[in-house]
């Protein structure tokens, strides 16, 4: 009988914590479904994880267009592989006071950060149901829980997925669909190089994605018949 491996989809999965998770899982024994925006960054990486002989499958998409969302994702699902966990990943950071912040980049950034995963949850929904129940890991942040001065705006759209994630878990858990956070303090991935975060950072002290990857794993693994809710994981150094 052919081995029916377990099914990650992971947004965000072209670099970072993302691509870090998706070699973790690929050699865990998980067939992948990935998306982000760069294809050919989704590509190097699916020819990169051929060694683990999964099945690896990409999109190109962009979660800040809301109208791509459902179509991207039911093309990227059509293909035969059905995720039983779904990461929600892909995140964008913006620095500057709430005072300045453009109308536009708050907007932005809560479609990335919020609705984008909203979306997601809704597309993916009625095949996690199907298949009798599943998971969500959602990556918040240390932010959500804190008030960070020039990080007000990705604070708040932390702090509003978290009660997304509850609110959704409560509703969910009926179909046996478990819904999680991921609390994260300072990792050291390119996001501390984007053109809207300003500041200097000791990217030394702060979290390695092999280590990310390693806890969503373990969430990932865990027995149906219990969920980790949240799990937080900082630098030994704390919050930097
Ligand atoms: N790094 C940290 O210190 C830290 C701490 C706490 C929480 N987190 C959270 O962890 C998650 C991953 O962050 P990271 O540090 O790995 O960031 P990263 O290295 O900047 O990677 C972000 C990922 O999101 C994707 N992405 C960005 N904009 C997108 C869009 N419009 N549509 C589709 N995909 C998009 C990127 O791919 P493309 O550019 O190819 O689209 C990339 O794969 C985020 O939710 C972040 O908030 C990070």
């Amino acid at each position: 009988m052919p081995d029916k491996a377990p099914v990650a989809l992971i947004t965000g999965a072209s670099r970072g914590i993302g691509a870090a998770t998706a070699h973790k899982f690929a050699n865990a024994g998980y067939d992948l479904l990935l998306l982000a925006r760069s294809t050919s960054d989704l590509e190097a990486l699916a020819k990169a994880l051929a060694h683990s002989g999964r099945r690896i499958e990409f999109i190109g998409l962009d979660l800040a267009e809301p109208d791509t969302i459902a179509p991207g994702l039911a093309d990227l699902c059509s293909r035969g592989l059905t995720p039983a966990v779904v990461i929600n990943n892909a995140g964008v950071a913006y620095t500057g006071s709430l005072a300045e912040t453009p109308l536009e980049q708050w907007q932005q950034l809560m479609q990335l950060n919020l609705s984008a995963v909203f979306q997601v949850c809704q597309s993916l929904l009625p095949l996690l149901r199907q298949a009798g129940g599943g998971q969500i890991i959602n990556v918040s942040s240390h932010a959500a829980h804190n008030a960070f001065p020039e990080w007000g705006a990705y604070c708040v759209s932390k702090a509003a997925l978290v009660s997304l994630s509850r609110c959704l878990a409560v509703e969910e858990r009926p179909f046996g669909i478990r819904v999680s956070t991921l609390t994260l303090g300072a990792v050291n991935t390119p996001l501390w190089e984007s053109e809207n975060v300003h500041g200097t950072f000791d990217r030394r002290a702060m979290i390695e994605v092999e280590r990310v990857a390693d806890a969503l794993l373990y969430m990932a693994q865990g027995p149906a018949t219990s969920v980790v809710e949240d799990l937080t994981l900082m630098p030994a150094a704390g919050a930097l």
